[in-house]
């Protein structure tokens, strides 16, 4: 296909397979944009509500975590972000990505899709290559605190997908695990569902509301895994779970070792 291929989300179509989410979203649609992560923090610091969503055919500067960019092409890749506001501070927000995680692998098996599997903190797993990566980033107003979450998916797999960097996982495409993939309009309506779903549970309950959904969905859960700390190897031990906030724990020989998003990277063993 070429690159000025078109496949934009077209919001008109989405209310008939949203259902009763429907009202809780505003869709904006953009052939371009240089990430909707970016727009969405702007419009945030704007006052834009909650519910707010940004999909794109294409970013010009997509971000991955850790600051690595995000390939994606419009015929390959569901590209999208949503901003949402939770009451109280951004505290309440630890272990966001983990809940969004839970209702990404959702979405797709309510679509037809088994065998995905979560990475901790934002990885999207069929067997050991990414299928999508999400990105939360903060943005606090009184009382509230608003997420911009940004989630990128592997539809099929042409050559620059996903994150080019040398550490990156292979890449995985939904193509490869649904014999008869959902229209796109049907698999980004199913999300925003299982979005807004998993937004209620960790509004009430935090992470811990849906820490036994992740742990049934995590990949590595009780596997012996390596510690990486600047890229070097600090422990050995055994993947055992997520706290109620989010941490991932590792039995070690000295205990269990508690590691907070960003300042480790796991192998497994
Ligand atoms: C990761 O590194 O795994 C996270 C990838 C997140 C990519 C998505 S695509 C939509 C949104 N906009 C961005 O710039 N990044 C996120």
């Amino acid at each position: 296909m070429s690159d000025s291929t078109s496949l934009l989300i077209d919001p008109a179509r989405l209310p008939a397979y949203l259902g009763e989410a429907a009202g809780r979203f505003n869709v904006i649609s953009l052939a371009e944009c240089e990430s909707t992560n970016t727009l969405l923090m702007d419009r945030a610091a704007d006052g834009a509500p909650s519910g707010t969503v940004v999909v794109t055919d294409r970013q010009t500067a997509g971000r991955g975590s850790r600051g690595r960019h995000w390939m994606a092409s419009p015929e390959a890749s569901l590209t999208f972000s949503v901003l949402w506001g939770f009451p109280g501070g951004l505290e309440r927000l630890s272990g966001l990505s983990l809940a969004v995680g839970v209702a990404v692998v959702q979405a797709l098996e309510d679509c037809g899709a088994s065998g995905v599997m979560l990475k901790w903190p934002n990885d999207i797993l069929f067997g050991h290559a990414k299928l999508g990566g999400i990105l939360v980033e903060l943005h606090a107003e009184p009382d509230t605190a608003m997420a911009v979450i940004g989630i990128g998916l592997n539809l099929r797999l042409p050559e620059t997908i996903g994150e080019p960097s040398v550490a990156a996982l292979p890449a995985a495409a939904l193509q490869q695990i649904i014999a008869a993939p959902p229209e796109r309009h049907v698999l980004f309506a199913q999300l925003l569902v299982e979005l807004a779903r998993a937004f209620d549970r960790f509004a009430a309950g935090g992470f811990a509301a849906l820490r036994n959904d992740w742990h049934a969905r995590h990949a590595w859960q009780d596997r012996p895994v390596r510690l990486l700390r600047e890229g070097r190897v600090e422990k050995e031990g055994v993947c055992a779970g997520a706290d109620a906030d989010g941490a991932l724990l590792v039995r070690t020989a000295d205990g269990i070792e508690r590691c907070l998003s960003g300042d480790v990277s796991l192998r497994p063993l």
